[in-house]
């Protein structure tokens, strides 16, 4: 009987797929849960010949030049892979695939909330009744934005953004989209198509980022993009914090221009932007999009499918 694949997991996946892991592979499990620095992702390329990782092991280009040619495959346990520079691991002949699909219900679930919340006043009416300083009422009192009947503006119909239209539409909300191309009409199910952001901004009173993070997109939207807005929009972000300039996004709250936003992602991940914990209209969540039970399993598993593919000598379902 031939060896199991020797497999490093740097971070406590879900309970069933550690499971299966341990069943299938010869598996290194980092209990400590903390992120793999560029130092232990190159030793360990020495001893193993699979990874799976999260977006928060960095696959640099100095890593890639590292890395041992025993290590065959990274099976990120995630969908965004702007953690790898795939150029320099294609390079060294290093397999990548991600896990696209299992995580859009759980993603657009949350922005769903994100939105909600950040319209409807969540941070300062939570703290007031947490705190017990709710003493009064009034009709005028932290009236908020409704989302029935406004306009929501995704920026990237992939898989995320369709889930997040599909909910939005749910609430009784109209659907315009920015996407590379123009969906299918039994897709795109009444979106409105935008074929550049310029367009779409003026008709977005909530606007919803799902679009990947990468050089083209850092910073869509700073002061430039904020301004093309309709004056008290809310931004929604749960795809990656480098497609918003937070100066940017503090200068556009202080202007009136945002109504509020709602954030699950930041430049600085773990800790977020302490300059944001100053605005009761911020409602922030520490990038939790995907973090439900049966997603981190269907995550994990699709991540072990990949592998399983791999050393049967077949091709991954989601090489990237
Ligand atoms: C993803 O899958 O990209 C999520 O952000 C979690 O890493």
């Amino acid at each position: 009987m031939c060896a199991k694949p020797v497999l490093w997991m740097p971070r406590r996946l879900s309970d069933a797929t550690i499971e299966r892991a341990r069943r299938d592979y010869e598996l290194i499990l980092n209990e400590a849960d903390t992120p793999g620095t560029a130092e232990e992702i190159v030793a360990m390329s020495a001893r193993v010949d699979a990874m799976i990782p999260c977006h928060s092991e960095h696959f640099t280009a100095e890593v890639a030049a590292g890395l041992d040619p025993r290590l065959k495959i990274i099976a990120n346990h995630s969908v965004g892979v702007d953690h790898c520079d795939l150029a320099a691991l294609k390079a060294r002949g290093v397999v990548v695939t991600n896990t696209p699909d299992v995580l859009s219900d759980a993603t657009a679930e949350l922005a769903m909330l994100l939105m909600l919340g950040a319209a409807r006043h969540a941070v300062a009416g939570d703290r007031l009744v947490r705190t017990g300083a709710w003493d009064s009422w009034s009709p005028s009192f932290m009236v908020g934005k409704q989302v029935t009947g406004a306009r929501l503006g995704i920026v990237g119909m992939g898989r995320v953004g369709r889930a997040m239209a599909q909910k939005a539409r749910g609430f009784g909300m109209e659907i315009h989209y920015f996407n590379r191309s123009p969906l299918d009409p039994d897709m795109a199910q009444g979106a409105t198509y935008h074929a550049t952001l310029e367009t779409l901004l003026p008709q977005s009173d909530f606007l919803s980022l799902h679009c990947p993070a990468s050089p083209e997109t850092t910073d869509l939207m700073n002061a430039r993009t904020f301004a093309m807005l309709p004056d008290w929009a809310v931004l929604v972000n749960a795809a990656r914090g480098a497609l918003v300039d937070e100066a940017a996004l503090i200068a556009a709250l202080d202007a009136g221009k945002l109504a509020a936003a709602g954030l699950d992602c930041f430049k600085t991940e773990p800790g977020g932007n302490p300059a944001f914990a100053g605005y009761d209209n911020i409602f922030m969540l520490p990038h939790i999009g995907s973090a439900t039970t049966q997603t981190r399993d269907a995550m994990g598993y699709r991540a072990l499918d990949n592998l399983d593919a791999f050393f049967a000598g077949g091709e991954p379902r989601d090489l990237v």
